[in-house]
């Protein structure tokens, strides 16, 4: 029997346990994908340990992304440019560490999108330059988009963001100040919340859409609550939103693919059943 984990701390909110276990039953499989809670100081000592209590894989989130980067002992291509790893796999007795929250983000835009969505977008504005800000960056500078704005509170966060990935894809990446989101709002046909706002208990992300153009698409990955105050603000203003589950959905299916030999679907249901777990949650 097939073993995966997902690693945090704090760890009993994940959802991973509830998709992975979805595709588990789905496809008839008899693994297992277990929640484990490691503090800090002993993150490293799991990461030698895992291979040996015989877990395929796993995934890695809060707090302990950067550390997995570090003790890993060989990255992708796209780990290694986030600086951040959240898929673990053993191949040949080698621990690997990817980063799939940049292909979740990406798939979640495409088939919420259509692709080819990059069409009508010369100007992205990303807020934020956290972990969750790396991502979506590399993943919109895969793409034909002509600009991307990162805005954050802390500007020299912005752009050490800016400085870091300045040198990959085509996009000019420019770093912009809190204060002057509003004037960029007119330029921006994609605007990405990758900020802690709007998150349950945290303050709501307020921007004057009505500035945003009209075809304007506002994205967020706060998933909880689904649809987030700037979501509502945006669809209040006629503009079209993609919500921050799909990234979640999304980037669990390359680790499932790894541990189970099978690459999953991220159906209707699937959704369905996280959305009413996030309900019963709130
Ligand atoms: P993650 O890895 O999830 O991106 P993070 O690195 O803690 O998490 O980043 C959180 C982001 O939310 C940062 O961009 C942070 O801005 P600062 O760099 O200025 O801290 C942003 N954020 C959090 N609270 C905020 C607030 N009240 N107003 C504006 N931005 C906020």
């Amino acid at each position: 029997m097939t073993k995966a984990f997902i690693v945090g701390h704090p760890i009993k909110h994940s959802r991973s346990p509830l998709i992975h276990g979805f595709w588990l039953e789905r496809y008839g499989l008899s693994g297992s994908y277990e929640r484990i809670d490691v503090e800090p100081v002993d993150f490293g000592a799991f990461l030698k340990s895992f291979p040996g209590q015989g877990f395929a894989g796993g995934n890695v989130t809060i707090p302990h992304k950067e550390a997995a980067f570090a003790g890993v002992m060989r990255r992708t291509e796209r780990a290694e440019r986030l600086g951040a790893v959240n898929t673990l796999w053993v191949e040949n007795g080698i621990v690997w560490g990817d980063n799939t929250d940049v292909l979740g983000f990406m798939a979640n835009l495409d088939l919420s999108l259509g692709t080819g969505w990059e069409k009508n977008v010369d100007t992205v504005l990303v807020l934020g330059a956290g972990g969750a800000a790396r991502g979506v960056v590399a993943g919109l500078q895969d793409r034909p988009v002509k600009r991307i704005l990162v805005a954050n509170r802390t500007l020299s966060k912005s752009q050490d963001l800016v400085r870091d990935f300045e040198r990959y894809g085509s996009a000019r990446l420019e770093a912009l100040a809190w204060e002057n989101l509003d004037r960029a709002l007119p330029e921006a046909a994609l605007i990405v919340n990758t900020t802690s706002l709007g998150m349950a208990g945290q303050p709501a992300l307020m921007l004057d859409l009505a500035k945003a153009p009209r075809g304007a698409v506002v994205t967020d990955i706060v998933y909880v609550p689904l649809r987030t105050p700037l979501l509502a603000a945006a669809e209040a203003e006629g503009l079209r939103t993609v919500d921050g589950l799909g990234m979640l959905l999304h980037q669990a299916a390359p680790g499932f693919e790894r541990w189970f030999g099978i690459r999953p679907e991220v159906t209707p249901d699937l959704r369905a059943r996280i959305v009413a777990d996030l309900e019963a949650g709130r």
